[in-house]
């Protein structure tokens, strides 16, 4: 069996989320893939990007440590969450294939995607299909238990798919025009260069902004009228304004404002997407214009992923 999990970014309201304004949150195609197959009295996991394989007995799964086990710690503790959650010991094994397109650490949700795909996986194998609303919690503690802090923003993000409003750490599914919208858009997620800070070493910095609730009023208001617009150029402006003000907070680079520049000239608008220090941009594409876009990318030595929303 084989579970395919999107990642996500956020459309519009990083940081701003951090004291209870909205964040507006996309999941993608760019995905994850977690295969389970049976194995007797064993349970193997493999890291195929990684090329790094993990095999424990049966019995040491329950009680085990995730966080001890580097690279395989979201996988295991995914694993355990969802056997305890589901009251199983386990008497027959499995091997899980685990392969990702989605960049790590750059604010996409590629351990969220692992986590939610392994749930889904592990569940299934043993007949006990679970509920959106049970595997995003299960997500969330997985995420909680590995980080020791975490949002339901990427776990959210990837379970119910779509278009998600999250406030106050809890999310909200936006429907209707606003999804539809979207559904017909074309994005880039371009990944720029390797983030120089952690989330929240920024997160702290920008706690320090003395006018950082100004920009985040600002944001809202953004986020109010790209709710309401159904016009890609409008939402591609939208986009670009709220970068604008991710600037004042100090947490773009000169790299990530050239390709947001470029996104803005030859696309209907871009911006970063998380925490910022580098990582990832999203370009709304502008159809008629994509090959002078792409040429225009090309030159920044960037890697460029095409995406859609999946819903
Ligand atoms: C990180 O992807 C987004 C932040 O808003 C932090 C968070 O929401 O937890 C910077």
């Amino acid at each position: 069996m084989i579970v395919e999990t999107p990642s996500k970014v956020i459309l519009f309201g990083e940081h701003a989320v951090v004291y209870g304004y909205r964040a507006i949150a996309m999941a993608i195609d760019l995905t994850s893939t977690v295969e389970i197959k049976r194995l007797d009295n064993k349970i193997v996991l493999n890291l195929n990007d990684l090329n790094k394989s993990l095999r424990l007995n049966l019995d040491e799964i329950k009680d085990i440590e995730p966080k001890n086990f580097g690279d395989f710690k979201y996988c295991l503790c995914a694993i355990k969450n969802t056997l305890n959650y589901l009251d199983i010991e386990p008497k027959i094994g499995f091997e899980i294939n685990i392969s990702s397109k989605i960049p790590v650490s750059c604010g996409l949700g590629s351990s969220a995607s692992i986590t939610i795909g392994v749930i889904k996986a592990v569940s299934r194998f043993y007949d006990r299909e679970l509920k959106d609303d049970e595997i995003a919690k299960l997500g969330y503690t997985v995420e909680r238990e590995v980080q020791g802090k975490a949002s339901v923003t990427d776990t959210s993000t990837i379970t119910y798919k779509g278009i998600l409003e999250i406030k106050n750490n809890k999310p909200k599914k936006i429907k209707g025009k606003f999804e539809e919208f979207l559904k017909n858009c074309k994005f880039l997620v371009v990944y720029v260069e390797d983030r120089k800070k952690k989330t929240a070493e920024l997160v702290n910095e920008v706690a320090k902004i003395e006018y950082k609730d100004e920009i985040f009023k600002e944001i809202d208001k953004i986020i109010d009228k790209a709710l309401k617009v159904d016009s890609k150029e409008e939402f591609g402006k939208l986009m670009t304004k709220n970068h604008e003000l991710l600037k004042r907070l100090n947490i773009s680079t000169p790299k990530i404002d050239r390709v947001v520049d470029i996104g803005s000239k030859f696309g209907f608008g871009a911006k970063l997407t998380g925490a910022g220090g580098g990582g990832c941009v999203i370009i709304l594409v502008d159809e008629n214009r994509e090959k002078e876009l792409l040429k225009e990318l090309n030159k920044e030595n960037v890697k460029i992923f095409r995406c859609k929303m999946v819903s």
